[in-house]
């Protein structure tokens, strides 16, 4: 069609109202949530893009293959349906259901991993990094040094440093039992991974006799940007690009709760058969027979379903724009981002953004507050609190004090995302305003979650 506007490629058939709240709704429910937004209740918010996982909307077709859903505890049509459509789509042997994307992590850790080994990654996602070193190894991170400079553009900022894969596979080849690339790199702001840097990693792992997986959550928004971006594959559709993504890989760990347009699910797939059946076995001790891995019969249905959909070019194209979108809003009110929007998210630097606020006084709590208190909206941190204190219970910031704006899947509309930019930049224009925060009670781990803050200076 002749026109530049980029639509949503669906009609809304059934909608959920939102909440409307007074300023002083939100400081009462901030103050009493010990102002983590974790703790707030869902319904008081107005627009939550605190994660794309889990909150993307149906299709109409998903809630009608819910119907079909075989509830047999062993051999349900449904796994055989939803088994056929991720081999079509991956290639691979073996496909083990499991509840999300954690569970596929932990089985497969837990099968080839001893104490003292390492796994790389471009970056590891928070729980695949617990994952790792619960098991007592090392969780590796070898983007490349452009993905970790926020305002630096490249097209494939999740990109893996294959010189520093080889030094590694060199020097500590032993120590190395696999080795995993995510696409899109979620830690890294949602930015792709190219085929030729696909290619050139598969060429070590086989030069070293290594298996290689993809962390797959948002295979999908992957492909599409290969398709955007990488010379010779304008012309092919999303799908062949993630087969061809899927084909370079020995197995995969995946989250339906993103790229599966499910509100739940996820798969561990592989090739080998050895490891397979250890997985099928602890997925028996803590997850479910393998042919429902902790799901519903209707939810490996709604999974099959989502990734035909998922891949539909306008449904790509409408995902990638929205975010875009959303981004160049923010950069062209000077509000500093990293740059180029992701797949599913804009990382906004809270950090380049509120100078005056140090990064052991929290500019991302801060920014993440104050987007709730002024406009209802709520985000998320990845920064100090998340990523900054030690074992021995020392903080040191991290590289990075990022908000991130999690966009849910076909939730929300372009007036809402003008919302949302109108919000961010009327916050950042009073950044001045923003006082940093202390935490009162936070547990050893994961601290995130449910610390508890109190503002160093009265709101
Ligand atoms: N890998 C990546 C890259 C992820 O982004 C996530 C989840 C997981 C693995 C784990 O999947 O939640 O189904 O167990 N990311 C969500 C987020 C939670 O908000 O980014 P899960």
């Amino acid at each position: 069609m002749p026109f530049r506007t980029i639509i949503e490629p669906f009609r809304i058939k059934s909608v959920e109202a939102i909440k409307f709240t007074a300023r002083e709704d939100r400081e009462k429910a901030l103050r009493e949530a010990g102002f983590n937004v974790f703790l707030l209740h869902a319904e008081d918010v107005l627009i939550d893009l605190l994660t794309d996982s889990g909150t993307g909307a149906m299709s109409a077709a998903q809630w009608g293959a819910l119907m079909r859903g075989d509830e047999s505890y062993a051999g349900s049509r449904s796994f055989y349906r939803f088994r056929d459509v991720v081999q079509d789509l991956t290639g691979f042997r073996h496909i083990i259901p499991t509840h999300q994307g954690r569970a596929a992590e932990r089985i497969l850790f837990h099968t080839v991993l001893k104490p003292g080994l390492a796994v790389p990654n471009n970056n590891h996602f928070d729980t695949t990094r617990a994952n790792v070193e619960v098991e007592g190894c090392e969780a590796l991170d070898l983007v490349i040094p452009e993905g970790r400079i926020p305002d630096r553009i490249h097209p494939f900022k999740g990109n893996v440093d294959t010189a520093a894969l080889e030094r590694l596979l060199l020097q500590r080849g032993d120590e190395v039992p696999l080795v995993m690339v995510t696409v899109t790199n979620n830690t890294g702001g949602g930015q792709p991974v190219s085929l030729a840097n696909l290619r050139a990693v598969r060429e070590l792992c086989d030069r070293f006799r290594k298996p290689l997986f993809l962390d797959a959550c948002r295979f999908a928004e992957n492909a599409y940007f290969i398709k955007l971006r990488e010379p010779g594959q304008e012309s092919r559709t999303p799908k062949e690009i993630a087969r061809e993504m899927f084909s370079l890989a020995d197995g995969a760990t995946f989250s339906a709760k993103k790229d599966g347009l499910a509100n739940i699910g996820g798969f561990l797939a592989m090739n080998d058969e050895a490891w397979a059946e250890q997985a099928r076995n602890l997925l028996i001790l803590t997850e479910g027979f393998p042919t429902y891995g902790g799901l519903a019969g209707y939810d490996l249905e709604a999974i099959a379903q989502g990734l035909t959909e998922v891949v539909e070019e306008p449904y790509l194209r409408y995902r990638i724009r929205s975010t875009e979108y959303l981004a160049e809003k923010l950069t062209g009110a000077g509000v500093p981002i990293i740059q180029p929007a992701g797949g599913h998210a804009v990382y906004i630097d809270a950090r380049g953004l509120l100078p005056h606020i140090p990064p052991l006084a929290y500019p991302g709590i801060a920014l993440v507050n104050a987007l709730y208190l002024e406009a209802g909206i709520r985000g998320v941190e990845i920064g100090t609190v998340m990523f900054g204190r030690r074992p021995d219970g020392t903080e040191a910031a991290p590289p990075m004090d990022l908000v991130r704006l999690a966009i849910p899947r076909r939730v929300y509309t372009q007036s809402h995302i003008d919302y949302v930019a109108e919000a961010v930049i009327a916050v950042a224009g009073a950044k001045e305003r923003l006082a940093g925060y202390r935490i009162v009670s936070a547990p050893a781990v994961l601290r995130h979650f449910t610390a508890r803050f109190v503002a160093r200076r009265p709101e």
